[in-house]
């Protein structure tokens, strides 16, 4: 029988809502080394975090995360608070010895990382990131062909991170647009997705050359639609750079692109072949391979549902699709058995911090307009 491990969960909404998921299914679904068990979920709004609890089934709710972190029966942190909580939470999480998922950004800046990184390791905790695209299996495929050597020398890293929940100048100024809550815009919100699959993916950036923009400078106040506060984060981001192995990089996150509801697109270019990958198309990896014979060359579709694919044979049978809730139930799944082997597993607050360095040489391209190394 699995040792149990208590999980004490802070933030209900949207994230709350996708790892209460995820720790509520994950060990029906895998055989677990350890066996989460919900004991208690944390937020400032007494009514809703009360009704998040009993919904989901956690054993009980608190309103101060230091009720949580304080807690000496409590093993794991989830955080899932915005951005300008993460390092608070996770340092004191850290001292307290427990294991800690935090949601992306790791944090506000660099310096910010920097401590959390330093904490962790001083505590010699089990830590990792919420970069949850990392545990599809179809990208989870994509790297077993690159580390196999199918696509050959890597060339060309293209990514796209396209939304459009912010194009009315109407939407209100919520902490993802005010930079002391959020740290960044775009970049932070979804380049740091598309930048983690491309050190998943291809390997270290080097250098980046960017530029940042702020289409609407200033929004309604969410709780009054009579006054305007200022937009303090970029809307969108594109930059170009280059990578170790010699690969180029092009990528791009916006929330500006209207019809694109949560599209990251990826193609990856090398001399023996190319991938493609698009989210809104999750359980299919398109490649080409340059050695098919002449009169047969295209983009092969595989559909990565095969009981051979990580994570696919613990669900349904081939063809049975999977979606975005999914990659969460992976990522908790890894992350428990990191617990239990009391070893982290990436992406670490070490891969957070990398991911906060390559954005912060993003903003410094930008406002410079000059090529910024890593
Ligand atoms: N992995 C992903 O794909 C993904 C997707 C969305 C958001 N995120 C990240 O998850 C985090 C949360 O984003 P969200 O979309 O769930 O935000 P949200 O606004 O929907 O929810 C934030 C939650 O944090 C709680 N909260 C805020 N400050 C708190 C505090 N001091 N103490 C306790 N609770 C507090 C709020 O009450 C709320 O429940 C952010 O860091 C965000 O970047 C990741």
């Amino acid at each position: 029988m699995a040792r149990t491990l208590n999980v004490g969960m802070i933030g209900y909404k949207f994230m709350g809502r996708a790892h209460s998921n995820a720790w509520l299914k994950v060990d029906k679904f895998f055989d677990l080394k350890a066996r989460p068990v919900m004991k208690v979920i944390c937020g400032r709004d007494k009514s809703s975090v009360a009704s998040a609890c009993i919904r989901w089934g956690w054993d009980q709710f608190v309103t101060d995360w230091r009720d949580v972190v304080n807690d000496p029966t409590i093993h794991i942190i989830d955080i899932n608070t915005p951005n300008d909580s993460h390092a608070e939470i996770a340092i004191a999480a850290a001292k307290a010895g427990k294991a800690i998922l935090c949601e992306k950004p790791l944090a506000l800046d660099v310096k910010q990382a920097q401590a959390m990184v330093a904490a962790v390791k001083k505590a010699g905790v089990v830590n990792m990131v919420c970069h949850n695209y990392r545990r599809i299996p179809a990208l989870v495929l994509a790297k077993r062909m690159i580390e196999g050597g199918d696509l050959g020398t890597l060339y060309h890293y293209r990514a796209r991170y396209a939304q459009d929940w912010i194009v009315d100048p109407n939407f209100p100024l919520g902490w993802r647009l005010q930079g002391k809550f959020a740290g960044s815009g775009a970049l932070g919100d979804i380049g740091a997705h598309i930048i983690d699959l491309g050190r998943y993916l291809i390997g270290e950036f080097t250098e980046v050359c960017g530029q940042m923009e702020t289409f609407i400078k200033e929004r309604p106040l969410p709780g009054d639609s009579n006054k305007k506060g200022k937009v303090t984060v970029d809307d969108a981001v594109t930059f170009i750079g280059r990578f170790q192995n010699g690969a180029l990089a092009n990528l791009e996150a916006t929330r500006f692109a209207l019809g694109r509801k949560n599209g990251i697109q990826l193609e990856i270019n090398g001399s023996k072949g190319s991938l493609v990958f698009d989210f809104e198309d999750m359980n299919r990896l398109k490649y080409y391979n340059g050695a098919d014979f002449a009169d047969r060359r295209g983009f092969r579709d595989i559909l990565v549902t095969e009981n051979q694919h990580t994570y696919a044979a613990n669900w349904w049978p081939p063809g049975h699709i999977l979606g975005y809730e999914h990659t969460f139930v992976h990522t908790v799944a890894d992350f428990l058995n990191a617990v239990a082997d009391k070893r982290s597993v990436p992406p670490t607050f070490e891969d957070g911090l990398a991911n906060q360095i390559v954005m912060a040489a993003v903003e410094k391209s930008a406002k410079t307009k000059k090529w910024v190394k890593v």
